[in-house]
C-alpha cells in the first residue's frame, strides 16, 4: 500500500527508534551532532534518521522549489542521491512532484552506513508511487546508471561530514563528468548556513568545485539561501514540532546548484 510521509514515517522510522533504549539515545545525541561515520553504532544512524528526516525533507523541497520547472511532460529522471541517509531527497521529490510527476523517477541512494541504507529502503518502500524506482549503494563507483533525459545529483548535508575523503570528492566528480556526457545534469547542494568555525573548516564545497574543474567540467553556479523553521518529530506521539529558526533575518538553508551548459 503506498502511503503519505507521515504514514510512512510512523510505519518504518518512529517504531524502530521507540525500540532504543535511553542510553542509547542519549549516547547518539551526545557524540552524533548530525554527523555519520560509515562504522558508527547502528543507534546513532537510527537517532539521525528519526531526528532529522523530515527537516532534511523540508530543506530539500525548498531548493527544488527554487529551480522552477526540471522536466516537461513525459520525460524521465535519474536522481544520484550523495550521502542519501534514509532516502530524505527521494522524499521531497516524490512530495514535491506529486501533482506533475516525470514518467519515471529513477532514485539512486548512496550511503555508506549499512543500517542507513536499509532505513532507506523500508521508507521508500512505504512511500513509494508507482513511478518511483529505487536503489541504494554503498558507494558512487561502479553505479549502474539508466538512459534519462535528466540526471540530478545531490548532496544533502553531505559536505560538512567528517568522512568525507579527498578521494570521495574526485569520485563524485567523475559520477558529474559521466552523467554530464549522457545528458542534461545539474548537482545541487544543500548545507547549514552556519557561523560554527569548526563546521566552516570541515567544509568540502570548495574542494568539490575544484575537483570539478580538474575532471573538465564547466559550470554555472547559483547560489541562495533560505530560511526554515525545523518540523522535529515528537518524542511521546506522532506528529511533528516546529521549532522556528533563530532571528527573523538567519537563512539557516544554503542552496548551491551547478548548472552544466551543453
Ligand atoms: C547529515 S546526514 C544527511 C543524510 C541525508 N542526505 C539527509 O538529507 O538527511 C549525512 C549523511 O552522509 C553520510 N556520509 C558520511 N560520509 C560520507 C561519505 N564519505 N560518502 C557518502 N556519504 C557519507 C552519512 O552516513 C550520513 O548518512
Amino acid at each position: 500500500m503506498q502511503m503519505n510521509y507521515d504514514e510512512a514515517f510512523d510505519a518504518t522510522l518512529r517504531p524502530r527508534h521507540d525500540l532504543l533504549s535511553g542510553e542509547e539515545i542519549q549516547a547518539a545525541e551526545r557524540r552524533r551532532h548530525g554527523r555519520l561515520l560509515r562504522d558508527d553504532p547502528e543507534c546513532y544512524a537510527m537517532v539521525d534518521a528519526f531526528k532529522l528526516h523530515r527537516a532534511h525533507t523540508d530543506a530539500f523541497k525548498l531548493a527544488i522549489e527554487g529551480r522552477g520547472p526540471f522536466m516537461g511532460q513525459g520525460q524521465t529522471v535519474c536522481a544520484v542521491d550523495l550521502g542519501a541517509g534514509a532516502g530524505n531527497v527521494a522524499a521531497a521529490l516524490v512530495e514535491a512532484w506529486a501533482s506533475e510527476p516525470p514518467v519515471r523517477l529513477t532514485y539512486i541512494g548512496v550511503e555508506p552506513h549499512s543500517l542507513m541504507r536499509r532505513l532507506g529502503v523500508e521508507f521508500l518502500r512505504a512511500l513509494a508511487p508507482p513511478w518511483l524506482d529505487l536503489a541504494f549503494a554503498e558507494t558512487s563507483t561502479g553505479l549502474s546508471i539508466p538512459r534519462a533525459d535528466h540526471y540530478l545529483v545531490t548532496l544533502n548535508y553531505v559536505l560538512q561530514q567528517p568522512g568525507v575523503t579527498e578521494r570521495d570528492l574526485r569520485d563524485w566528480a567523475a559520477l558529474v563528468a559521466t552523467l554530464y556526457s549522457m545528458g542534461r545534469t545539474c548537482l545541487l547542494c544543500i548545507s547549514p548556513n552556519s557561523i560554527s568555525p569548526a563546521l566552516e573548516e570541515l567544509d568540502r564545497t570548495e574542494a568539490l568545485r575544484q575537483e570539478m574543474s580538474a575532471a573538465g567540467l564547466v559550470f554555472q553556479l547559483h547560489s541562495a539561501s533560505r530560511r526554515m523553521d525545523r518540523r522535529m518529530p515528537r518524542e511521546d506521539s506522532r506528529g511533528w514540532i516546529v521549532q522556528p529558526a533563530r532571528g527573523a533575518d538567519w537563512h539557516n538553508v544554503r542552496i548551491e546548484r551547478y548548472e552544466f551548459p551543453l
